[in-house]
């Protein structure tokens, strides 16, 4: 078996890869793609979750990320910039480390999980908070890369999305053809363009076919499903709590062009799938991932997804990442027994292995 060199190297002729562009990796991509045996027989549709936390820093935008740095080396750029509500930021500080380059992340006040801010200031990125949300702070860089010598890293820079396009190729390869459905969380839309980007671009090369895209957003931060610009988003799964995605036009076409559709899901649908994909599956995965299995669910139950379709659901990030859902989710209460192995086995054969 050989050794997984990381996307720059494996995908080279589908990116911008020249001579020039360093082979920056942490070995990124080449994530799993998991049979959800138990829920599929339940739902009574055949799922995978393509279980994104599993890369470097522990999500998605590792993929995008290596992208956008390895040319911002390229181009030789000395520092980059990025808004985030958490991953961005701990992708770009990872891989701005590793590329020996400067890196600010700017990350609204209270609203990060504590998984992603421990990630960004280990990898030495300087962390400016914002009294302000997402948006706010989306706007501010994206201004401030305009005239000062500073690379932003957001999915606004074209070489994210480029990167991130690989997962739809790997879940292509794994699957030996594209899946009926892709269901995707959305925030700032950049990952449901990046995997539309990827079907197409494989689909005209290999003819492997393409899925509807089905993305969904956070009930109380659903900008595109409501048509209009949410000035206070707020949902639990704060990776998503975007309320003027900057990639909407895009998000709109990959639902249009695929037959798809950009629903939203609530705070209760996703903390339950959360739990389910944990507690039922084994795997793990943070909040905003699992908007994509809870919208599987909702859109099963209306008829908008079929019975025996093949479906993938992106997970974008790992459950570690955010700690403090975990435990105020799940109550835990540790049943506590006397320093004593027969207590333990007593209390064993109440129930566990009775
Ligand atoms: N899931 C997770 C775990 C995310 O961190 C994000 C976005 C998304 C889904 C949505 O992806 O924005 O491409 O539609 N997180 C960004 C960040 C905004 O700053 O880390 P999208």
């Amino acid at each position: 078996m050989s050794r997984w060199k990381g996307l720059i190297q494996e995908y080279k002729e589908f990116l911008p890869v020249t001579e020039e562009t360093p082979l920056l990796t942490l070995h990124e991509g080449n994530t799993p793609l998991i049979e959800l045996e138990h829920i599929s027989k339940e739902w009574g549709v055949k799922i995978f979750v393509k279980y994104e936390g599993l890369n470097p820093t522990g999500s998605f935008k590792d993929r995008g990320m290596v992208m956008a740095v390895a040319k911002a080396k390229e181009e030789g750029s000395k520092a980059i910039i990025c808004a985030s509500t958490g991953n961005t930021s701990a992708a770009a500080a990872a891989y701005g480390a590793r590329a020996g380059l400067k890196c600010v992340v700017v990350i609204p006040e209270g609203k990060i999980a504590l998984g992603k801010l421990a990630q960004a200031v280990m990898y030495g990125a300087e962390v400016l908070e914002i009294k302000g949300n997402f948006d706010n702070a989306l706007d501010i860089v994206r201004e401030i890369s305009e005239t000062e010598p500073i690379t932003l890293v957001n999915s606004v820079n074209p070489y994210r999305i480029e990167g991130q396009k690989t997962a739809a190729f790997e879940i292509v390869d794994a699957l030996g053809k594209a899946p009926d459905v892709l269901a995707i969380p959305v925030g700032n839309a950049g990952n449901i363009t990046a995997y539309w980007k990827g079907f197409k671009e494989y689909h005209e090369k290999k003819g492997t076919g393409l899925p509807e895209m089905r993305g969904f957003e956070a009930e109380g931060a659903a900008a595109i499903v409501r048509g209009e610009v949410i000035e206070e988003p707020e949902t639990i799964a704060t990776a998503i709590r975007i309320g003027n995605p900057a990639s909407w036009d895009k998000a709109v076409a990959a639902k249009e062009e695929s037959d798809g559709s950009i629903d939203f899901v609530t705070d209760e649908e996703i903390l339950e799938a959360y739990q389910l994909l944990a507690s039922r599956e084994g795997v793990f995965a943070e909040p905003a991932s699992c908007a994509s299995l809870a919208g599987l669910k909702k859109q099963i139950a209306s008829g908008e997804i079929k019975k025996g379709a093949t479906v993938v659901c992106v997970l974008t990030g790992n459950g570690l990442k955010d700690p403090n859902t975990a435990i105020d989710t799940v109550t835990v209460k540790p049943t506590v027994l006397p320093n004593d192995k027969e207590a333990f086995l007593s209390h064993l054969k109440g129930g566990v292995t009775s």
